[in-house]
């Protein structure tokens, strides 16, 4: 692959600085006039394992955490093997119908770095690319447009299981890692850049999540801006996604702001929101968990950038097998994190039938969704994102199954619960 240097990205960004605005034609998505109703096509060119805990399950006590021990662990000829199946059977063209037919109007898809290049000694395999490239065929049959989320990077840039290598944060840390990054991204953007993509992609996500805390920020702006440069070299159009760093509202708003003067949206902000990963969140009660989410969408709603809420789900709980990370207990029943005991996980580990077939629970269910939907499309937030499509068992976290439930809307501006934002 051909190495670009950190200084020649550096130098052009300052020469950009210095330019004035630059004028963009106009883009596949109008933020002004429509909103993202999306899912994620979760555990899917990224494994998880509380997404699909089949593919992990059978290796017993001895089972790999992430996919890159699931790699390391089998070795290339099985991991391909196993991986190849898994591609093409857990999304297919049936489920972007079927995404569609419910009204979405939108996909975002996570793709790990090693889909485009390998790194030395990386365990990983390859082969998603051709899927990555189906589902834009299919998107596009189906009326969807798509953002292409990189979501797992070298050495991870947050420890968690979905970026490929959980417990260790060395993306920034680790000798190139950043650099490999880009050229990364350049691979990314100059293929999908192609005009063949401008109706349907609609969004290059730089990076899924770094988790700010444990980040040098600078450096991260640094990243963003070169990822942003990358993108404009190569075509005007596609919209640039910088997902927020965990960092708190308004933070970004004087970040990459040049292009707004021209009322087209070259930036946009991907928040996440979640009320399940800390005791506190869980211990919330119904009213607090929409006023939270009410008030996201108040505050983020008055943003300088154009956002969208990029991850969210049903979830009132962190029952879900595997969650947290694989071998690993949830925080609701005190069995991870070493906090107060909330309540049982009994009907959440998996899918339970008769919790499920409950009326009082699918309204809390429903009520908070509608809440969030409501929030993540007041003011300039764009619309929101579901995580995620589907699962294997994890029901609070699986809109494929919530929806049969009644608990996603349907038609999606159904309102059981209408106003409860009073925007
Ligand atoms: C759901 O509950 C009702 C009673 O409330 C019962 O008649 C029905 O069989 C249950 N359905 C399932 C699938 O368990």
């Amino acid at each position: 692959m051909k190495f670009i240097l950190l200084s020649t990205i550096l130098s052009g960004l300052l020469s950009f600085a210095a330019a004035a605005p630059i004028i963009l034609k106009k883009r596949d998505w109008d933020y002004t006039k429509d909103k993202i109703h999306g899912v994620n096509i979760g555990g899917w060119l990224v494994l998880e394992p509380y997404i699909t805990p089949s593919l992990f399950e059978t290796f017993g006590d001895d089972a790999p955490v992430d996919e890159y021990h699931y790699t390391q662990q089998l070795g290339k000829e099985e991991a391909s093997k196993r991986l190849q199946e898994h591609w093409a059977n857990w999304i297919t063209e049936k489920d972007f119908e079927y995404i569609a037919n419910l009204g979405l109007n939108m996909v975002r898809i996570p793709i790990g770095y090693w889909a485009f290049e390998l790194q030395d000694n990386d365990p990983y395999v390859q082969g998603q690319q051709a899927y990555l490239d189906k589902a834009l065929g299919w998107a596009e049959k189906n009326g969807l447009k798509v953002w292409i989320d990189l979501h797992g990077v070298p050495g991870s840039q947050n420890g968690f299981d979905n970026s490929g290598l959980r417990d260790q944060i060395d993306w920034q840390t680790g000798s190139g890692n950043v650099d490999f990054t880009l050229n990364v991204l350049k691979e990314m953007i100059e293929k999908y850049s192609d005009s063949d993509y401008s109706d349907t992609i609609i969004g290059i996500e730089l990076l899924n999540e770094p988790l700010g805390s444990s980040l040098n920020m600078d450096e991260l702006k640094v990243f963003y801006s070169s990822g942003y440069e990358l993108v404009r070299d190569q075509d005007a159009s596609v919209p640039v996604i910088i997902q927020d760093a965990f960092q708190s509202d308004y933070y970004w708003d004087d970040f990459l702001n040049t292009e707004q003067d021209t009322n087209i949206y070259g930036v946009v902000v991907d928040h996440h929101h979640y009320q399940v990963f800390s005791t506190g969140e869980l211990q919330r009660d119904m009213d607090t968990r929409i006023q939270t989410a009410c008030n996201w969408g108040k505050q983020e709603g008055g943003e300088y950038h154009w956002n969208v809420c990029g991850e969210f789900s049903a979830a009132l709980t962190d029952c879900a097998k595997w969650l947290n990370g694989l071998g690993r207990g949830a925080r609701y029943d005190s069995s991870y994190g070493g906090g107060a005991y909330v309540g049982s996980c009994d009907d959440l580990y998996t899918y339970d039938e008769d919790y499920w077939n409950n009326s009082d629970v699918i309204k809390q269910y429903r009520q908070y969704v509608e809440a969030q939907m409501d929030a993540f499309e007041n003011g300039k937030m764009g619309g929101w994102v579901f995580w995620c499509w589907k699962t294997e068992s994890a029901v609070e976290w699986d809109f494929q199954r919530l929806a049969g439930l009644n608990v996603i809307p349907q038609p999606l501006d159904d309102r059981l619960y209408p106003n409860q934002c009073s925007f």
